[in-house]
């Protein structure tokens, strides 16, 4: 359909593509890889634990503003090398990592927040995760209606059906458990590929063709209010994909977007039972000072819905990085109408037009605005400390 506003068309590719199936290290099963943690788990060591202390407090002394912090002023002798690894294979191989035991005891929110995002640079630049421009997102409740149009899911406690985020990889560090709930889990999104080819090559086909979906009124320079992507772009011999069905089905507030069809919304339900086969993903309980990493282009990522505890300084909290990695697989040029591509082809983030990069220390709402839109529960009984 013609955009209102400066959009890479998606290419009918869909019909003349030979559907193959997918067999590199992206295509994983969650139970394999559950019987083996120590493949994707990095557990810090003293050392390790020592390095990032010195590195943390080298950059304090030298008062750097969190998002100027480049890996070379973050150094780490030993840990890089094994973070260097960890790049690799979420670029180019498995698409995740975990890494155990931050030592955030004893930090302060900047120390914490330093450490975080020193450990970031090494993997990738940290790019804006919402309209305010936060580099350092902060993932907790703050009572926002997931129903309104312009909500969004990190600012809300509800589950949250398996995804993509916006950049090359995700990163978070968990600070805070919830009271219950609040299960992470990752699948694989070339496996979905691959299981939906066996079942429906047919919906395949219909992922492979354009989505509309809402910005939910975060709006970079030059964009419009929705965007098109498909959800399957085979590109370069790899399967990239990008799927958000809440903004999918946001889209259908603007008029000129055309209906969801029955064929993709028959695509979608199939494409979320498969991700939600215990056959499929790989469940993960978060512990404080876990660190977990996953590519948003080979991995669709979830959690249930949670409880928090009573004191609002126990709710379950998690620091979050939006990487743009220098390296990262070729993204189909359709991938620029999402945040946009810069120069080396890499996803740009939400940077909205004069909103400057930064990084809030403690948790704050990322916006879009003062949108009425947005209901903001955390004032009402419902969410009073009982
Ligand atoms: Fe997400």
């Amino acid at each position: 359909m013609h955009s209102l506003f400066p959009s890479v068309p998606v290419e009918p590719t869909a019909e003349k593509f030979a559907l193959q199936p997918v067999s590199t290290e992206q295509a994983w099963y969650g139970p394999a890889l559950a019987q083996r943690p120590a493949v994707w788990t990095h557990v810090l060591s003293e050392a390790d634990c020592a390095e990032l202390r010195d590195a943390i407090a080298a950059v304090e002394s030298r008062g750097l503003d969190v998002v100027e912090i480049r890996a070379e002023d973050f150094r780490l002798p030993r840990l890089g090398g094994v973070l260097q690894a960890m790049r690799k294979d979420l670029l180019q191989g498995r698409g995740f990592s975990l890494v155990r035991g931050f030592p955030s005891e004893g930090l302060t929110a900047l120390q914490r927040a330093i450490g975080f995002f020193g450990i970031g640079a090494h993997l990738g630049k940290a790019v804006s995760q919402n309209a305010k421009g936060h580099a350092l997102g902060h993932v907790a409740d703050l009572g926002f209606d997931y129903s309104q149009p312009t909500s969004r899911g990190y600012q809300t406690n509800v589950r949250l059906p398996y995804h993509t985020d916006a950049a090359d990889v995700v990163g978070l560090l968990c600070v805070c458990t919830a009271k219950s709930g609040g299960m992470s889990s990752l699948v694989s999104s070339v496996t979905l590929y691959n299981e939906m080819l066996k079942r429906r090559p047919d919906l395949v086909r219909v992922l492979m063709g354009p989505t509309y979906r809402d910005r939910r009124g975060e709006i970079p320079p030059g964009k419009g209010p929705w965007y098109v992507l498909p959800v399957f772009n085979p590109h370069h011999g790899l399967m990239i994909t990008s799927y958000v069905r809440s903004a999918i089905r946001k889209a259908q507030r603007f008029p000129e977007v055309p209906r969801i069809s029955p064929a993709l919304n028959e695509a979608m339900d199939l494409l979320d039972a498969l991700a939600e086969s215990p056959e499929l993903h790989l469940d993960m309980n978060l512990e404080p000072g876990d660190l977990q990493f996953a590519s948003n282009h080979f991995i669709l990522h979830s959690r249930t819905t949670y409880e928090d505890h009573p004191e609002p300084e126990r709710r379950r909290h998690l620091l979050r990085l939006w990487l743009s990695c220098e390296g990262g697989p070729a993204l189909p040029r359709v991938f620029d109408n999402y945040t946009g591509l810069d120069g080396s082809g890499r996803p740009m983030g939400l940077l909205l037009d004069g909103v400057r990069l930064n990084a809030p220390l403690e948790l704050e709402d990322g916006g879009p605005g003062a949108s009425d839109l947005r209901v903001a529960a955390v004032a009402s009984p419902a969410h009073s400390p009982s």
